[in-house]
């Protein structure tokens, strides 16, 4: 307690899925009174929001679980939850590793999680929700009891006036139904779903009103969203245009895309709707063909490739961003190798690397062997990164001269950071600490600059003087107009 009122330290790892079900769980206990604090061991509720993508993941829930032990000791009162991917996946496990834990909940019932508080402190018991029963039953009853479960929580969203809005996420669809051979996701997050188009549009509509300008739908297949409205499909590309439709609304992301269903509608409407960014982020995963098929990706390298060309020749300035896994079962140096061709003939913007690590109970966990040698996963994850960094710090350069259109988030920690470690080594530094902002381009570039108060929140027009692999340096040469073609004209510089 702090005050006489109800505290709560809610720690988020993993995905953006993630980060936007915390926000949601957090919305709700606001309402109910809790108060956040930053010291979890003074916290009278601690939610842990896990990830089980891999195994590292898990293991470093396990220790902030561990690091809470002393503190429910001396306060047994304290209720300790965890909630999310690794609590779907293994709650026996967590039990019996962490039992002072008193509440597990999987992400589709996160909804619940304010009763479950409850139950646990009425009880002194433990409390859990898992859809473990329910997903993948297409009983009618059960579609109806998932369907209020799943629903119930993005409905609740509302956020403070004055929170932090003007980047946020929006869940269009939940679960996945690919079942890659490593992916753990379509067990934790169960079958995709689509939620209806009415509500993520009354949801954008809720968010541009309390201040925000960039929307990103989420996904974990997010093209292949498709949902029934008056007796006809709405698909991505229709959503895309009508989360455009909203006033206020500069800016549209979507994450992430997967290659198979990745239709040219889509790209059209990219090309078409100024407000959707030049801004794909869509994992291929490997560059060989064996690699992709032993995964059941359901593409091949040459399929990717036409796909990413394409993409470029309706969007020119099209930043592309993948994933990639090394070290997957079977992976010889021959594939590695195509990867890295991959890699050079794709131009990303930037990629994210993952060694190998086995989910238990995915195909890949059950019928191939974890082969590779951790040596040479983290061999093949360092070379990958070399290269990529390469790729960017070159486009980075070629950026050198030109203006960008920056949305500005705030100060820029990175610089914060630079500053404190060059003063605590005596040294003088040309800025202060109010001048570094921090924000991004519409294709999701890093930019710091100096400036002030003003314009956070804003739009900026950037031109660049420097440049690394990371990030962008430039100066300000104004607030740029994002009117375009579909704006209404006379409309203030930033909405
Ligand atoms: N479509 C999802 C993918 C979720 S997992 C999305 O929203 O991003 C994110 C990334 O983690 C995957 O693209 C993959 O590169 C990586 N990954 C998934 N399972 C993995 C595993 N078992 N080992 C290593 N990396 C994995
Ligand atoms: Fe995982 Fe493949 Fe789905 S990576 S989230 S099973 S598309």
């Amino acid at each position: 307690m702090v005050n006489g009122r109800k505290t709560i330290y809610l720690e988020t790892m993993g995905c953006q899925m993630n980060v936007l079900d915390s926000e949601l769980v957090l919305g709700r206990l606001r309402a109910l009174g809790y108060e956040p604090i930053a010291d979890m061991t003074e916290a009278d509720v601690v939610l842990i929001n896990t990830c089980s993508v891999r195994d590292h993941a898990e293991q470093k829930v396990l220790s902030r679980l561990g690091a809470l032990k002393k503190s429910k000791a001396r306060r047994p009162e304290m209720v300790v939850g965890v909630i999310g991917c690794m609590a779907e996946r293994d709650p026996d496990g967590i039990f019996s590793k962490m039992p002072h834990v008193d509440l597990v909940c999987g992400p589709g019932e996160l909804n619940k999680v304010p009763a479950l508080i409850e139950e646990v402190q009425a009880t002194r018991g433990r409390a859990i929700a898992l859809a473990q029963l329910l997903s993948r039953k297409n009983t009618p009853l059960a579609r109806a009891l998932e369907h209020d479960s799943i629903e119930a929580l993005d409905l609740s969203r509302d956020p403070s006036p004055g929170g932090s809005v003007l980047q946020s996420y929006i869940r269009v669809q939940r679960g996945c139904d690919k079942f890659c051979t490593f992916c753990v996701v379509p067990f934790t997050r169960g079958p995709e779903r689509s939620r209806p188009p009415s509500q993520i549009a009354d949801e954008a509509k809720m968010l541009a009103d309390r201040g925000a300008k960039e929307v990103t739908l989420l996904g974990q297949t997010v093209n292949s969203y498709v949902h029934p409205e008056n007796g006809r499909a709405v698909r991505f590309a229709e959503l895309l245009e009508r989360v455009s439709g909203v006033p206020g609304i500069e800016r549209v992301r979507f994450v992430t895309s997967y290659p198979g269903d990745f239709t040219d509608d889509i790209l059209e409407a990219m090309r078409d709707l100024p407000k959707v960014c030049e801004y794909l982020h869509i994992p291929v995963q490997s560059g060989s063909d064996a690699v992709l098929q032993r995964m059941r990706r359901q593409y091949g390298v040459t399929q990717y490739i036409e796909l990413i060309d394409r993409a470029r020749a309706y969007v020119p300035d099209l930043a592309v961003a993948s994933d990639f896994i090394v070290g997957f079962c079977g992976e010889t140096e021959a594939d590695h190798e195509a990867t890295m061709q991959l890699i050079e003939r794709c131009r990303f913007k930037n990629i994210f690397v993952f060694k190998y690590s086995t989910r238990p109970g995915t195909v890949a966990d059950k019928r191939m062997e974890d082969d590779i040698p951790e040596s040479d996963k983290r061999r093949r994850n360092i070379e990958l990164l070399a290269l990529q960094e390469r790729i960017s710090a070159a486009a980075n350069q070629r950026m050198i001269g030109q203006s960008v259109e920056v949305l500005v988030e705030g100060y820029s920690k990175a610089a914060l950071k630079a500053q404190e470690a060059e003063q605590t080594r005596g040294e003088e530094i040309g800025w202060r600490r109010s001048d570094q902002l921090v924000g991004r381009t519409r294709q999701d570039q890093i930019v710091v600059f100096h400036g002030g108060t003003e314009h956070i929140g804003r739009f900026a027009a950037v031109r660049v003087t420097a440049a690394t692999a990371l990030t962008l340096h430039g100066e300000l040469v104004g607030s740029t107009s994002v009117r375009r073609s579909d704006s209404p004209a006379g409309a203030p510089p930033d909405g």
